[in-house]
């Protein structure tokens, strides 16, 4: 038996993609097959299609090729196999999942996967919109919670609000109670008071960090500005999350952001997430009582996801870009 997947062979631009068959994975200890129905595809993605930054191949991707060639790593679907010990899912079960902390393999119509790996699928969610969820709402809830502590009535200024993270960065600060600030470019500023930002900041007109001492908390999704000017606009113990970004964001995150001066108990700290699957059902709960939704800006079949990926390299986004399987 084979399926379709898309596959790659050498790191590049989205053209190295190409559609293929392969054999149909088979179930071991532990593992359950899903019918893959949706795919979410992230920044991460893109990062292991090009090999950069180039120490990323360092930690397990492939130094010189890449190790896993379907790349994809939120997906949704049913479960279409059980293997042996496998007690949480039966035949039929809607789940969904990132499987970035187990091989990827997202874009292709099966895919074995650790039961651990999954949860169930929220039951409003379609498959398309369920595939959009897992890294970006994992991503958002461990920097609000775990590195922001976010706390109700504090300020919240999101940087690079408009995109996979930063949507459901919006409506999990303001279901945390925070009075959220979303900083994007004009045209995604309405989606954004839509999703509940009190404030919203374009960027080509304002440079948000000029407002000095005005915010408690700073994630910082998207975009580029020095630490020292997320630290001006930081209150007196407030708290700065290097999420993603440009290069440079990045580098200062890593590289400097444990050194920054502590002054006025301001705190500077990067966020690595975790593929949780506990967060992933605290996800669904936030789904499931309507605090939380995932913003769908694209849905392309597996032949059309090339385009999906040219798209996503353009950094600009209004929420998740999803290849449909069925
Ligand atoms: N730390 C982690 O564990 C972790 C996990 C997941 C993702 N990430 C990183 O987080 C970052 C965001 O990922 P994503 O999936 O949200 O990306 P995405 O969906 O591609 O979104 C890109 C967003 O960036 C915005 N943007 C572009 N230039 C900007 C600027 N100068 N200022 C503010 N916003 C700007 C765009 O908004 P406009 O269209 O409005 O310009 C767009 O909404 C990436 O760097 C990714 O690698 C990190």
């Amino acid at each position: 038996m084979t399926m379709r997947a898309l596959v790659y062979d050498r790191y590049g631009a989205p053209d190295v993609l190409r559609l293929s068959e392969l054999p149909t994975p088979t179930p071991k200890t532990g593992q359950v097959v899903v019918r893959v129905c949706a795919c979410g595809l992230n920044s991460a993605d893109l990062r292991l299609l090009k090999g950069e930054p180039f120490v990323m191949r360092l930690m397990g991707y492939g130094l010189f090729r890449p190790k896993y060639r379907v790349l994809g790593s939120d997906i949704a679907g049913r479960v279409e196999q059980v293997g042996a010990g496998v007690t949480a899912f039966k035949v039929g079960d809607a789940v969904y999942g990132d499987l970035s902390g187990c091989g990827l393999g997202g874009l292709a119509e099966y895919v074995a996967v650790p039961e651990a790996a999954l949860a169930p699928m929220p039951p409003s969610l379609s498959f398309e919109q369920a595939a959009a969820v897992p890294m970006g709402a994992l991503t958002a809830l461990q920097a609000l919670r775990d590195k922001g502590a976010v706390k109700a009535g504090e300020r919240v200024a999101i940087n690079g609000a408009a995109g996979g993270v930063g949507t459901f960065a919006v409506q999990i600060a303001v279901a945390m109670g925070a009075e959220v600030t979303a900083v994007a470019s004009a045209g995604n500023l309405d989606g954004l008071r839509a999703l509940g930002a009190a404030h919203v900041v374009d960027y080509a007109r304002e440079d948000f960090t000029e407002r000095i001492g005005e915010y408690d908390v700073i994630l910082g999704v998207n975009g580029y500005h020095p630490l020292a000017h997320y630290g001006r606009a930081l209150r007196a113990g407030g708290r700065y999350v290097m999420v993603g970004g440009s290069d440079g964001q990045l580098f200062e995150g890593l590289a400097r952001a444990p050194f920054m001066p502590k002054r006025d108990g301001k705190r500077f700290t990067n966020l690595t997430a975790s593929t949780s699957v506990e967060d992933l059902r605290a996800v669904s709960a936030m789904i499931e009582r309507g605090v939380v939704r995932p913003v769908v800006e694209q849905v392309v079949g597996l032949a059309e996801a090339v385009e999906g990926f040219r798209q996503l390299a353009t950094g600009r986004a209004r929420g998740k870009r999803v290849v449909s399987l069925v």
